[in-house]
């Protein structure tokens, strides 16, 4: 048999359906992404693909996610680009929805049905700069879920504050669906991949973008160190994160700068904001590079799977 050289392409839930036929009492795996893809995306197909039978990847770049403030418009569309990396990476099908039936009703909220997450989990880190993105995101997250009706959905660790919510979404909504995290893809030199590092086109910018990962990794080894020195010592999140940058900052270009959102800790699990490390202390930051290219990155004090996936991605 010859190989598919083309991947379908679905736009609507009936088309859902009838793909779905073909492939009865097989497992679907979805992988949602708004395109724009490189190698982060990428692993996350590759390890859909090693749980289920069928993966579908949706691309859409969502416009309740973005305040009238950011970027929908300028959001890059690489379509053709995205295929083959779906195809390579052993997607079985894209969803591409047609924007007119995933929001019938227009996206105006007085006229649809919005998810609002709990203010808990909004209402601190990216939610206190972007405060209806992550509303936009369980809204279509949810509506995806609904068109496709997978077994598994596979989403980044690299977005752990949206990870977090959606798993809370399925949870609290009962839905039949395993999501799966999976670890951040970084470059050799430790920077997370991300569709915005393409704006870092200096390499001054470059340079400095790396500060975010080593931030985050001195402050891991600090406390660790402390942790074993110590197993009950009490040591404050913002102090440590404050000494830690300073010690840092002083090695990466002077010009441009960061301007930090957060550096923060909280609860791997409930979200909680710690002001005070434990060992199950999550590490957040965000920052933006000379104020444009706005950035996040998240590590683990100590990390579940040690070898966190670094891809090559030249
Ligand atoms: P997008 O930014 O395209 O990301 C799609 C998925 O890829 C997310 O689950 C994200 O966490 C993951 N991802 C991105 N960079 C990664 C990296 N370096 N390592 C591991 N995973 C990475 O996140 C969204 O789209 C949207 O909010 C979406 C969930 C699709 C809803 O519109």
């Amino acid at each position: 048999m010859l190989p598919q050289l083309q991947l379908p392409v679905l736009t609507t839930p009936a088309e859902i359906q009838a793909f779905k036929a073909m492939h009865p009492q097989q497992t679907v795996a979805l992988v949602p992404t708004m395109g724009n893809l490189h190698e982060g995306h990428k692993s996350l197909i590759r390890l859909a693909k090693q749980r289920a039978d069928v993966v579908i990847v949706s691309i859409f770049v969502n416009p309740t996610q973005f305040a009238p403030t950011e970027d929908f418009s300028q959001y890059p569309r690489t379509w053709e680009a995205d295929l083959l990396a779906c195809k390579s990476a052993g997607a079985s099908a894209v969803l591409a929805p047609n924007p007119e039936a995933l929001y019938p009703m227009g996206t105006p909220l007085d006229h649809r049905f919005s998810v609002v997450p709990p203010k808990k989990l909004t209402h601190q880190l990216c939610g206190l700069n972007r405060p209806t993105h992550f509303e936009g995101v369980a809204t279509v997250v949810l509506k995806l879920f609904n068109w496709v009706q997978p077994n598994i959905a596979v989403f980044g660790e690299k977005d752990a504050q949206q990870l977090a919510i959606l798993r809370w979404m399925v949870n609290d909504f009962g839905l039949p669906i395993e999501l799966i995290g999976h670890p951040i893809v970084r470059q050799p030199d430790g920077l997370a991949l991300s569709s915005r590092n393409q704006y870092l086109t200096t390499p001054e910018a470059k340079a400095l973008a790396l500060g975010l990962s080593t931030l985050l990794m001195g402050v891991q080894r600090f406390v660790q160190q402390a942790f074993t020195e110590n197993p009950t010592a009490v040591i404050s999140v913002e102090k440590t994160f404050q000494q830690k940058w300073e010690s840092i900052a002083p090695q990466l270009p002077s010009s441009p700068t960061i301007s930090w959102d957060y550096w923060q800790a909280v609860h791997r699990e409930s979200f909680d904001p710690q002001a005070y490390f434990s060992p199950e202390s999550l590490l957040l930051v965000a920052g933006k590079v000379g104020d444009v290219v706005r950035l996040i990155d998240n590590l683990a004090l100590y990390p579940p799977n040690p070898n966190e996936s670094v891809v090559n991605c030249s």
